[in-house]
């Protein structure tokens, strides 16, 4: 009796004591567990005489209840305790103002564009889009690309199966389809830049199989090259910032244009850092060149009566120029520490009046 009482004196003390689950377990172990008092005393049963374990018999098994019930009890406050640490230790108060400190950011490439359209809104052009999956019409035929011409896989061309005509639809190579897709629909006089993602087959440390070009097309009467000179040079000031800008046409091939060039800036490239507007250096910053008039023809427009000029940059390059960004793959990295250090503030959108980075 006198055993039994102090047994569960000692039971009930230590579950008192036990401070966190791990310690009440541990009790609940040396009493109930295999080899614990309660339970040696249940086993001992079966070696008491009838008349002792009548007796014995509902004192051992009250004090198994009343242990597995203080248990139980204890458990409980205990784990309500640990919860309430935990919501006091995770409190959050929803009202304070966010933390100053900016994690992501407007990312460079997309900077640009909207810079880029600052500029050229400025200048009276509208924005125009196309879809990134196109037909083999937008994105070569009516671009005055020849059947089987080596350009079209020049332009490494991420084709989709062919569907039940035997076309095949493409990632779109460039943003020239953009200029098809005007020229059908709206009427000139035409001012448009068309911003947006484009995809070839190539991937190294200069190139993503996705990047970012800037179409801009121009469509009106007696447009001649000297408007296409004056467009670009005023772009390339206001981009890199800068009145002092030399550039020089270099001839090239596009079947879409006619006569077709390549534009350089003149820069500095010493230190490793680019200066531009100074220096001995050419950057090539973008295609361009007078719109050839079968593309004109393929729009159902008389190329005898509407001239234009387009253009197109890649818009990524452009960034990392502009910003110091050393290396492309970084740009499509999708890293967070990155973006803290290259982005800019969502509240610093470019404007014209307002300033451009
Ligand atoms: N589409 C050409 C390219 O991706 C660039 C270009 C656009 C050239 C418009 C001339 C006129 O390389």
């Amino acid at each position: 009796m006198t055993d039994l009482a102090t047994l569960e004196a000692q039971i009930v003390g230590a579950i008192g004591t036990a401070s966190d689950l791990a310690s009440l377990d541990a009790v609940r172990v040396s009493a109930l567990g295999k080899t614990g008092s309660i339970s040696g005393l249940l086993k001992g049963m079966g070696a008491l005489s009838p008349d002792e374990r009548r007796e014995q018999g509902p004192l051992i098994n009250g004090l198994r209840d009343r242990a597995q019930a203080a248990l139980a009890t204890r458990k409980a406050d205990l784990e309500s305790a640990a919860l309430d640490a935990q919501l006091a230790s995770e409190h959050l108060d929803l009202s304070l103002p966010a933390p100053p400190r900016r994690r992501g950011g407007v990312h460079p490439t997309m900077q640009v564009m909207d810079e880029m359209i600052a500029i050229f809104a400025e200048m009276g052009f509208a924005v125009a889009d196309g879809p990134d999956i196109e037909d083999d019409f937008h994105n070569f035929t009516a671009l005055n690309f020849p059947p089987k011409h080596p350009a079209r896989e020049m332009h490494d061309t991420f084709f989709f199966e062919a569907n039940a005509a035997g076309e095949r639809m493409l990632l779109r190579t460039h943003t020239s389809p953009v200029q098809i897709r005007t020229m059908v629909s709206q009427k000139p006089p035409i001012r448009i830049i068309a911003p947006g993602r484009t995809y070839r087959k190539d991937s190294d440390q200069t190139h993503t199989p996705m990047f970012h070009q800037v179409e801009g097309l121009v469509i009106d009467r007696d447009i001649h090259m000297g408007h296409l000179k004056w467009t670009l040079e005023t772009f390339v000031g206001r981009f890199f910032e800068t009145s002092d800008v030399v550039t020089r046409f270099r001839p090239h091939h596009f079947p879409f244009t006619e006569p077709s060039a390549e534009l350089d800036v003149q820069c500095d490239r010493t230190g490793g850092e680019l200066k531009v507007g100074q220096g001995q250096s050419w950057l090539e910053v973008l295609g361009c060149g007078m719109v050839h008039p079968n593309v004109i023809r393929n729009c159902g427009l008389d190329p005898d009566e509407w001239q234009g000029f387009a253009f197109g940059m890649g818009v990524d390059r452009l960034a990392m120029l502009k910003y110091g960004v050393p290396d492309l793959r970084d740009m499509f990295a999708s890293d967070v520490r990155w973006l803290s250090h290259y982005g800019f503030s969502a509240f610093a959108a470019p404007t014209a009046a307002g300033g451009l980075s």
